[in-house]
């Protein structure tokens, strides 16, 4: 495969557009080619710092007159299925932040759009792309923790710099949860069924100097059943700021995701998109061994530049439609659990195991763990090398 690069367009110039666009403008695969925001003066000054050569300020304009394959939405969360359909009907490749849709309806028209046209469409979180999962995988696989039995995973946060975080289509679930959704499910494998409390815990609050009513769903506890008596806990809410650590502790070591099976546990160190390694302890061995704490480049924002590459390259991702599908089924399901007080049972699946040898449900488990696949091995950034 020639060394080819993809032209990309980034829609959305607020605060992560400042880790998306340094990570593109260094990757070999991209080529950034035209920027868009509402905001006038801060798209000017986004394409001026990154030194991209035509901004935008009306989607319309910026599809059809900058030439580019892959846009890059990174605006709020309740416009990212217009906007992706939008740019799927202009013929676009699309990542998106996560989520990728905010109902269910949204995400079928958009599969359905990107299948059409044969376009790639995937959402963050990437997750799956780091060797702090991969190495989690394989212990999974090798049979190291006997069977997976329960997990747990916690992200909370004191909430958001923008208002939109708090108004319908927002909230802690679809903001933080989503990254122990997608974690959980990359690792044990689609889930079957939710249950859920899920509610406002701090009504008002100031943000951005402004007291704002909140709507959206600030605290929120989900449990997961994956089948044959294996379970899932995830805790989320932006009512606890330092919990399970300061926000600005994202690189310290807490372990913020827990798997435990019938011989043995993981904790996962960091959290999921900041990920600092995995300690494991098993009846074989009761001290902890510590695993992947070289992320080899691996950073939440990487996959855009990693989706480019695989377009580059024409490689297929490790990041899955189906999954950040089958994750957002999981949080409406799981926002519906809570409203009903009953169970949902969750009907998408996604292609699984992600890492090749993985298999978690009871029946399967107690793979070689070897993944046979020195590709995947070698870390995000040389995770399609073949
Ligand atoms: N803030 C974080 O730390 C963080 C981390 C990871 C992921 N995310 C996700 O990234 C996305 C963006 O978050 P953010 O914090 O950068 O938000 P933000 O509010 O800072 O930025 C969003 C930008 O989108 C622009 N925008 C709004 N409507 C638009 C439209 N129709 N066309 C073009 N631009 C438009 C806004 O003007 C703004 O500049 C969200 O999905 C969020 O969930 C945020």
């Amino acid at each position: 495969m020639g060394m080819g690069r993809t032209r990309v367009g980034v829609l959305g110039c607020g605060s992560v557009s400042d880790k998306y666009l340094p990570d593109l403008a260094a990757s070999p695969y991209v080529e950034l080619v035209a920027v868009c925001d509402v905001v006038e003066e801060r798209v000017r000054q986004t394409a001026r710092r990154h030194d991209i050569p035509s901004w935008h300020t009306d989607m319309d304009t910026f599809l059809a007159r900058a030439d580019f394959e892959l846009l890059i939405n990174l605006t709020p969360m309740r416009l990212h299925a217009p906007l992706n359909l939008k740019a799927l009907r202009a013929g676009r490749h699309v990542f998106c932040e996560k989520p990728l849709a905010t109902t269910l309806a949204a995400a079928d028209e958009l599969l359905e759009e990107a299948a059409r046209r044969g376009l790639t469409l995937c959402a963050a979180p990437n997750a799956v792309l780091s060797p702090t999962f991969r190495a989690a995988a394989e212990a999974i696989a090798a049979g190291e923790l006997g069977v997976i039995t329960a997990a747990r995973g916690r992200y909370g946060s004191g909430g958001p710099h923008e208002p939109w975080f708090y108004q319908a289509g927002g909230g802690s679930l679809f903001d933080l949860g989503v990254y122990n959704v997608a974690t959980l499910t990359g690792l044990l494998g689609p889930a079957k069924g939710v249950v859920a409390l899920s509610g406002v815990a701090v009504p008002r609050r100031i943000v951005g100097g402004t007291e704002i009513a909140v709507e959206a769903d600030d605290n929120t506890m989900l449990l997961l059943d994956f089948g044959s008596g294996v379970y899932a806990v995830i805790q989320t809410g932006y009512a606890y700021p330092m919990y399970p650590s300061s926000h600005r502790g994202v690189y310290d070591e807490h372990s913020t995701i827990e798997l435990c099976g019938t011989r043995g546990v993981i904790n996962w160190l960091g959290y999921d998109w900041a990920p600092r390694g995995i300690d494991v302890r098993t009846v074989e061995r009761e001290t902890w061994e510590r695993r992947a704490t070289d992320q080899q480049g691996y950073t939440w924002q990487c996959g855009a530049s990693y989706l480019a590459r695989c377009l580059a390259e024409g490689a297929k991702p490790l990041m899955t439609v189906e999954h950040a599908y089958h994750t957002l089924e999981i949080m409406l399901a799981a926002l519906e659990a809570a409203r009903s007080g009953r169970r949902v049972d969750i009907r998408s699946t996604f292609p699984w195991p992600i890492v090749n040898g993985v298999a978690v449900d009871g029946a399967t488990l107690g793979g070689s763990g070897d993944t046979g696949d020195g590709a995947i091995r070698q870390g995000a950034r040389e995770v399609i090398e073949r």
